[in-house]
């Protein structure tokens, strides 16, 4: 259990850990390298290390220098050596959805294995394209275990029926290995792109469209040096804050900003928060920059299906500022919100309605009735769901009496350090002056 008190405002500035989806990426791709690839700026979490754990049972070698540094050498496309036992994915969709698509195409057999949650959730939306390809794959009742009896691919077109990075990323990466042409996933609306991206510094023929990508069969690949960009899902909890917090201005530095994951900043924005990108620059490969946050009154907005994918996993943090805006705010298209780490529509509703706020959750979303003054505060329950937990946290800094969080260890599942750098934040703002001076008195 952890209590989160209200704060009179959060000023300051802060950085935050490495993109956790690049982050698997690296270590993935990195192990299919030739030579080292030597990864900065690593977002460690329990799903980062689910990843290093995956690999280094598979035959890579991994050095950790530090908190956020890596040295990955790579086997090659083909050198992963099947493993003595499962493969444990631990909490991570990301890891064991493209860990098929990059095992479907090796030498050998594997079985992936992952916690009660990760068992729930749906495995044969990667299984059935790669079948599609030839893979010999297995799912238990559509879920976790997966068994894998790796070999030679054939190229594929399709259509994912869901806009999902893993998905994409899942095909895109067995169709290094698909002999005889390209390998092409057209999406019903855009999702990220960190994979296409990488691909293409490894040195893959990859082809990018905006409703599809192609990639075609590599001989070898190589990454080098990688630098890692804040990840923007845990720099929202912040942006959310000192949206919400009168009086707060906040900086968040070099934080990763590609537009298929930054989605949550054009909605704030819409309702009218204020937020200011400078410095903008290229972080590794990716569009990235500083932000600037001060309080903001915001309005109601609504939110759709083409937007869904590129806020996908900010949109409980949506739901809380809906709650403290003017007037009603409705999301829609966004079933794929029940099939994460918890059924997050109606995890995300409970949470709203246990601090006193009036959310109602639908098939496809939820509907907000926005108040526009501070949460009452209470228990938030996390149901083991990172994402839900800080949640919690941001509201209660942005409540009347505070709230409870049930569950706060489930954060390191994608941030361990978030309480420590919200509680330093909430010790720096108590020292700075509105001019963010710090007060020396
Ligand atoms: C991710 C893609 C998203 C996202 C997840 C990370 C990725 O999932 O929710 O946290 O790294 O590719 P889906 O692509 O399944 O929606």
């Amino acid at each position: 259990m952890r209590r989160v008190e209200p704060v009179a405002r959060l000023a300051g500035h802060l950085a935050v850990p490495g993109d956790k989806s690049i982050s698997h990426r690296s270590v993935l791709l990195g192990a299919l390298c030739d030579g080292e690839t030597h990864v900065t700026g690593f977002g460690r979490s329990a799903d980062s290390e689910a990843t290093i754990g995956v690999v280094r049972a598979l035959g890579v070698e991994v050095y950790e220098h530090g908190d956020d540094t890596l040295r990955v050498f790579g086997r090659g496309l083909r050198g992963l050596r099947p493993a003595a036992g499962p493969l444990d994915c631990a909490n991570s969709g990301t890891l064991m959805r493209l860990v098929t698509g990059i095992l479907a195409g090796q030498e050998g057999r594997f079985e992936l294995t992952g916690d009660s949650s990760l068992s729930s959730r749906p495995m044969e939306r990667v299984a059935s394209p790669l079948r599609q390809m030839g893979a010999r794959i297995e799912t238990t009742d559509g879920h976790a275990p997966i068994r894998i009896d790796g070999g030679p691919l054939e190229p594929i077109a399709y259509r994912l029926p869901v806009a999902s990075a893993q998905v994409k990323s899942a095909i895109l990466l067995a169709g290094l290995f698909a002999r005889g042409g390209e390998t092409t996933v057209v999406e019903p609306a855009p999702t990220r792109d960190h994979t296409e991206r990488m691909l293409q510094a490894a040195g893959a023929r990859v082809e990018r469209r905006e409703e599809s990508v192609s990639v075609w069969p590599a001989e070898r690949l190589h990454l080098g040096p990688v630098e890692i960009p804040g990840d923007f899902s845990s720099a929202a909890p912040f942006v959310v804050a000192a949206t919400l917090v009168p009086g707060s201005e906040l900086h968040l530095h070099g934080v990763n900003l590609n537009p298929r994951r930054a989605g949550l900043l054009a909605i704030l924005e819409r309702m009218g928060a204020r937020i200011t990108v400078y410095n903008r620059r290229e972080i590794g490969g990716e569009p990235g920059g500083d932000l600037e946050v001060r309080s903001a009154e915001l309005v109601a907005t609504r939110v759709g299906p083409g937007e869904v994918p590129l806020a996908i996993d900010e949109l409980p943090l949506f739901a809380l500022a809906a709650s403290c805006a003017r007037g009603d705010s409705v999301l829609r298209g966004a079933e794929e919100l029940r099939t994460k780490e918890t059924d997050r529509i109606e995890a995300t509703v409970d949470a709203l309605r246990a601090i006193g706020q009036h959310a109602r959750a639908t098939v496809d979303g939820f509907r907000i009735r926005g108040v526009p003054t501070r949460p009452r505060g209470g228990s938030v329950e996390a149901r083991g769901d990172h994402r839900i937990a800080m949640l919690g946290a941001v509201a209660g800094v942005a409540s009347g009496d505070g709230v409870t969080v049930d569950d706060p260890d489930c954060v390191a599942v994608s941030f361990p350090g978030f309480f420590d750098l919200l509680a330093q934040l909430e010790e720096t703002s108590r020292r700075t002056d509105s001019w963010g001076r710090e007060d020396v008195l």
